[in-house]
């Protein structure tokens, strides 16, 4: 049993690309044989407010001081935290909004980058705890970008997994959706072959290993 997390940080209900890549993706998976336990944080439904003066004080005050207002506010940051600690794998739907992430996804980031818990400072500078756990970045974007030059999107969220300690990190891109329609089919399809790929990787990794006879 694997316990996945999915994002949905699209604006988009039913037409979101990337949250319709992010359920194929879920059900190829689970075809080779996986079986996820799957939580959705869809952030249509439930917006991700940002981390404002009130929340950082709240974080800031002793637990046993805290009005239960702030109690409130910080068990919300909390559960952000607790769903990324429970997962086994990360998939995350990930618009290409104005060259980068949607502003509620790093509202997201910055609820669960929380120092001790999800990094820590060490002599040799910060380290991420949320070892062991894999992440797919599942990204759509209208026109067609290159990572570091237009696109900070992934360059930007693989070093946001990699802070917290996620190294495992897959792509899923699907280029030129608002373009001209045989350029944005084509953007589906190359988005679909990435999780072609990345399903049959996946299961030649966990393929038993024979033993050896001693
Ligand atoms: C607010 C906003 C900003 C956008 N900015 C960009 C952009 O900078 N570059 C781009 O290629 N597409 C941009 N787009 C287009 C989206 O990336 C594209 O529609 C994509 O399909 C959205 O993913 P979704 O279908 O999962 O919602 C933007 C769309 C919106 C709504």
């Amino acid at each position: 049993m694997k316990k996945v997390l999915r994002l949905h940080t699209s604006l988009f209900k039913e037409n979101s690309v990337s949250s319709q890549l992010v359920q194929e993706l879920t059900e190829s998976l689970a075809d080779r044989g996986d079986t996820l336990d799957i939580v959705d944080r869809d952030f249509r439904e439930s917006p991700i407010p940002h981390l404002d003066a009130e929340r950082l004080q709240a974080l800031s005050t002793a637990k046993d001081e805290r009005s239960a207002k702030q109690t409130a506010l910080v068990d919300y940051s909390d559960s952000l935290i607790e769903e990324v600690q429970e997962a086994d794998v990360l998939i995350i739907a990930l618009p290409m909004y104005n060259f980068s992430v949607p502003s509620m996804f790093k509202a997201w980031f910055d609820h669960v980058a929380r120092a001790g818990v999800t990094f820590a400072y060490t002599e040799q500078g910060p380290k991420g705890l949320l070892e062991g756990k894999k992440a797919y970045l599942v990204s759509a974007m209208g026109g067609s970008h290159e990572p570091g030059q237009t696109d900070f999107l992934r360059p930007y969220v693989k070093l946001l997994m990699n802070f917290v300690g996620i190294e495992d990190v897959e792509f899923v891109t699907a280029r030129g959706l608002n373009m001209a329609d045989d350029v944005r089919q084509q953007g589906i399809e190359e988005a679909r072959a990435d999780i072609e790929r990345l399903v049959i990787q996946h299961s030649n990794n966990h393929q038993p290993t024979e033993e050896v006879a001693a």
